[in-house]
């Protein structure tokens, strides 16, 4: 909440005589945001950070970028279900949510899950569902999954935890549609022993490693038969984005390129030239249509 905001809200809570005037302050400065934040969506120049800005969410200090990009990666005018676990504020009554209203009027035609360790059930409405639970449990996320057994997109901003985004992770990749996204923020913990990561970056502890290992995902009809069983637990990988401090997966969509032959991989350029009727040279000049000289 601004300033001003509060300093206004302090103002109608004294002169109406409000007993608990900070559950006032915060009830109210949350009306007042999703009254800003619905203007703003009706802009014609709106762009993901500054509803992040706007609703005070330090995605936009951190992530700007990352969430301008997600508005080119999938269609914001869409029905999209989308989940975030982690709403923030942590115990504290009727705080945090700043994300999630963000989400709610950046994507007007979709529902927002979210999912915290602490109740914050305050933010529910016709649009936004929440879950109290721990994204490390899968009873917990299975109880997500029971009502909502599809996501477009799914944001982990919880607990930071490596086995904890780990966990979700593994459990939730399975449930996100073709094309969809997933987003891990606040990787710092795969470089910490204190967060379960590992500064000597093995595997099975830091996601930058872990993800790396499946960066040829991406390029999967490329993959020889052999290595195929490597890479078959995330074929699935479209794109896949490492930023400071974040990771994103977009899934692929339904239109998945063919298999590229693989004999002609082992192909000489000489025989390849021959099998495509062309000649390249090896230069790269491509001297087209051999056969009608
Ligand atoms: C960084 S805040 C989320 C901020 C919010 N997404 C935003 O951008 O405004 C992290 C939240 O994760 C919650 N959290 C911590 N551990 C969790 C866990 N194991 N499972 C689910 N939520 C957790 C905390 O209660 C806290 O509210």
């Amino acid at each position: 909440m601004t300033k001003l905001a509060r300093i206004l809200l302090n103002f109608l809570a004294t002169i109406f005589f409000v007993s608990n005037k900070e559950l006032f302050i915060r009830k109210n400065g949350l009306k007042l945001l999703k009254f800003v934040l619905l203007i703003y969506s009706y802009t014609p120049f709106k762009k993901n950070n500054i509803f992040f800005k706007i609703a005070r969410s330090d995605k936009f200090e951190q992530y700007s970028d990352l969430y301008n990009l997600i508005s080119v990666l999938i269609s914001q005018d869409k029905k999209l279900n989308i989940l975030e676990i982690g709403i923030g504020g942590h115990d504290k009554e009727f705080s945090g949510g700043n994300s999630i209203l963000a989400l709610k009027y950046m994507y007007k035609n979709s529902k927002i899950i979210g999912l915290d360790f602490e109740n914050k059930k305050f933010l529910e409405d016709s649009r936004i569902k929440i879950f109290q639970g721990d994204q490390s449990k899968i009873d917990d996320l299975n109880n997500i999954v029971k009502q909502y057994d599809n996501f477009d997109i799914i944001i982990d901003d919880g607990s930071h935890f490596v086995n904890h985004q780990f966990a979700s992770f593994e459990f939730l990749f399975k449930y996100l549609n073709d094309g969809g996204l997933y987003i891990i923020e606040d990787i710092q913990g795969s470089y910490v022993k204190s967060m379960n990561g590992d500064p000597e970056l093995a595997y099975e502890k830091n996601l930058v490693t872990f993800f790396s290992h499946y960066t040829h995902c991406t390029n999967s009809r490329f993959i020889i038969k052999k290595l195929e069983k490597k890479f078959e637990k995330y074929s699935n990988f479209n794109k896949l984005f490492f930023v400071e401090n974040a990771i994103l997966i977009q899934k692929n969509s339904k239109n998945i390129s063919k298999k590229y032959p693989e004999d002609e991989l082992y192909l000489s350029l000489e025989e390849m030239n021959t099998k495509k009727k062309r000649i390249k040279d090896v230069s790269g000049v491509i001297k087209q249509n051999i056969n009608n000289r």
